[in-house]
């Protein structure tokens, strides 16, 4: 397979640090950026723990840069209650003292997209925040997306709320937008939601396997990671989470996927953030429904082999150098 050009938007988040790990260490992945923002943890936190996990990973040379700090109209509201004060677990790893690409994340993203020679997978593992403004300041970096392939959404239940998952709840109208923009653009998205989320999961005896082989290294880190959410959770395993989506990119016979309709909730009191996944046969006769068909139809994950990513993502993180 040859190498897959790809960038990230993160939250990093414990969950994100797992995905940056596999995206930086995967030799068919050609990681060109990490962009960064608001969502897990304050930008700030975001930025220094993107950073710590790259250098984790001798990736110095991948770029890196800070986005927007908050919602398009939501409030603030981090989860730190998930991924701990510091946002990445609270563990006591060396942190970065390197500075992010002096550029904001969306002219980063923009200069990468628009100068690329292969167009490039973009995904999004955080709010949308980045990946709205972004496409609704420059629509003409849409010739340099392959694809977005984003974690968001949900075709079944929430996280956040009863109705939504987080990533959209904390900016459901960036998602809303995004969604909107490539239907405009004519961009080819699969929507990696909490449907198939939590079925890559590692064990945490082999978490602390890793830990205990690979101390100070990448493989080292994974282990905390998983760790970390076991026993914040007081669970056997623990999810790969965000990694899942850069395992979809590798390994896209792992997923099943349906091409559905798909809607963002801005107005709900208790459905705001709700992904809607239309699964109705709409070559039916559907006349009938005022709302009519959602403009953006999106690859939908609706199941995962979790064996299959959770032992590709251990592979990768291990058996780097
Ligand atoms: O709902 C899961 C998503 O929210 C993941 O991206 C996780 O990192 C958090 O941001
Ligand atoms: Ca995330």
């Amino acid at each position: 397979m040859s190498s897959t050009p790809i960038v990230l938007d993160v939250d990093t988040g414990v969950d994100d640090a797992c995905a940056i790990l596999f995206a930086a260490l995967h030799p068919d992945l050609d990681l060109r950026a990490v962009t960064c923002v608001d969502g897990n943890a304050p930008l700030a936190d975001v930025v220094r723990n993107t950073l710590t996990v790259l250098d984790a990973c001798g990736r110095e040379d991948v770029l890196v840069a800070a986005g927007a700090e908050r919602p398009l109209l939501e409030e603030r509201a981090d989860a730190r209650h998930v991924h701990g004060d510091d946002g990445m677990g609270d563990l006591d790893w060396p942190r970065s003292e390197r500075r992010p690409d002096p550029r904001h994340a969306i002219e980063l993203l923009r200069d990468v997209l628009l100068e690329t020679a292969e167009p490039v997978t973009l995904v999004p593992l955080a709010p949308l925040t980045n990946i709205a403004l972004l496409l609704r300041t420059y629509p003409a970096v849409a010739r340099g997306i392959r694809r977005i392939v984003f974690m968001g959404g949900a075709a079944h239940v929430g996280n956040a709320t009863a109705s939504a998952e987080f990533n959209v709840f904390h900016d459901p109208e960036a998602a809303a937008i995004t969604l909107d923009a490539c239907a405009d653009l004519g961009i080819e998205t699969v929507m990696y939601g909490l449907d198939v989320f939590y079925g890559p999961r590692v064990a945490l005896d082999v978490a602390r396997d890793l830990v205990a082989l690979h101390a100070d290294g990448p493989a080292g880190l994974a282990g905390r990671l998983i760790a970390f959410q076991c026993e914040r959770f007081g669970a056997g395993s623990a999810t790969i989470g965000d990694a899942g989506a850069v395992c979809a990119v590798v390994d896209p016979e792992g997923l099943t996927t349906e091409r559905l309709p798909v809607r963002v909730e801005l107005a709900g009191t208790w459905s705001r953030g709700r992904t809607i996944v239309d699964r109705r046969d709409w070559d039916g006769n559907l006349a009938h429904d005022p709302h009519g068909q959602a403009p953006a139809s999106l690859d939908v994950a609706l199941e995962v082999d979790g064996a299959r990513y959770s032992r590709l993502w251990l592979d990768t993180v291990v058996g780097a150098p």
